[in-house]
């Protein structure tokens, strides 16, 4: 980045690979980056980072799953005024695998890496910074976590970093690495001489610690604000959580006999009929219908979906789900995928039709 004018050369990458088996079985079907928080899907925050800090050349790193739906909905990138292109990692070999394969797109940039499923609730901009500032060959964000064996961690000593270790047993430190990289082109010949790890992947945190040894010097500063790595289904709906909190409140229309009350953004084309009570901070999408409903604080619920009857808090449900109950369960801390059909049985008065599939997981 120039200091001076704020143009930036520095090319963007986005990851939206990875197995995502912790979110199964959404990503059986769909790939975890795009599963939406308030409307968007989470990359689109990851895309919007790198805008803000006047990124133009975008390459989005795709594997099997979803490669199709991310490229229609990134498109050439038109949309948001960047040029986005595309690259294909066949199989989840690692985050330092997809790196290696951005080589010719990189080209004698520096570039910055972002992974698809990370949320940074105050952008990059000041990491972008301080990477410009010190100069260094690499620069992270690190962050404390309550349980560092989960995490790549970070032992950092008189403001530097001299040790990189990915989930280890005995952790020298709580600062975990996030999902934002600042790299130079110095990092593919560092990731030619990985061996795959115990898991088969190519580690970024293994390139991180060869870079240490060598002498050279990662940069790093710890984040302010919250982060948070949607990839199970507690984090996601955490992080709903935590993005329905900075929503303002945009409704407009009459809904009669029902209430909409706070925080509440709501599309257009939303019908609200009956006794329906909404309760923000929650988030309605295009289209979507709620008869005789209580969508209460932190709910996203997605364009195109019908709720007749249904009480349900702190809870996602994507498009076009159609959820239809008596009344007497309330829906908590769930989250519902795409076209999902939930009803009142009409074959007998008892018993429960359940047509789930593999890895479904219901709590009732
Ligand atoms: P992870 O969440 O660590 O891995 P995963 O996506 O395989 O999920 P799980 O552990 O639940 O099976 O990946 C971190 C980010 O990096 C995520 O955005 C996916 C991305 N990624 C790739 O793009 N390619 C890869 O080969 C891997 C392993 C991850």
């Amino acid at each position: 980045m120039d200091l001076f004018t704020g143009r930036n050369e520095m090319k963007g990458v986005i990851l939206h690979g990875g197995s995502g088996t912790r979110l199964r079985p959404l990503t059986y079907t769909d790939v975890k980056q795009l599963l939406p928080l308030a409307g968007k899907p989470v990359s689109e925050y990851a895309l919007l980072n790198l805008i803000e800090i006047g990124i133009r050349e975008i390459n989005i790193i795709v594997g099997e799953i979803g490669k199709k739906e991310v490229q229609d909905y990134y498109g050439d990138g038109e949309k948001w005024g960047v040029n986005i292109s595309y690259t294909h990692q066949e199989a989840p070999l690692g985050i330092a695998h997809a790196i290696s394969l951005v080589e010719d797109f990189v080209d004698d940039e520096n570039f910055v890496v972002l992974l698809g499923d990370n949320y940074f609730q105050n952008g990059i901009s000041s990491m972008n910074r301080s990477f410009a500032e010190l100069g260094t060959d690499a620069y992270v964000a690190l962050t404390k976590v309550a349980n560092p064996s989960r995490f790549g961690i970070a032992e950092v000593s008189n403001g530097k970093i001299i040790k990189i270790e990915e989930k280890p047993r005995n952790p020298r430190s709580d600062l975990a690495i996030t999902g934002a990289y600042f790299l130079r082109k110095s990092i593919f010949d560092v990731i030619k001489e990985l061996k795959p790890s115990w898991r088969g992947e190519l580690e970024i945190t293994e390139a991180f610690q060869i870079m240490l040894d060598r002498g050279m010097k990662i940069g790093y500063s710890v984040i302010e604000g919250w982060w948070k790595d949607t990839g199970t289904v507690d984090e996601f709906l955490d992080c709903n959580r935590m993005v329905l909190d900075t929503l303002k409140r945009e409704v407009s229309g009459n809904f009669a006999d029902s209430s909409v009350s706070g925080r509440v953004k709501i599309e257009s084309g939303v019908k609200i009929m009956g006794k329906t009570k909404v309760l923000g901070p929650c988030y309605i999408g295009k289209n979507t219908i709620l008869q005789d409903t209580y969508v209460g604080p932190y709910s996203s619920i997605g364009p195109n979906c019908k709720l007749k009857n249904v009480e349900i808090e702190d809870s996602v449900i994507m498009d076009g789900s159609s959820i239809e109950l008596t009344g007497a369960e309330r829906i908590r801390e769930s989250l519902i995928g795409s076209n999902v059909i939930i009803k009142p049985n009409d074959f007998m008065g008892l018993g429960m039709r359940l047509i789930i599939g593999r890895d479904s997981r219901l709590e009732i």
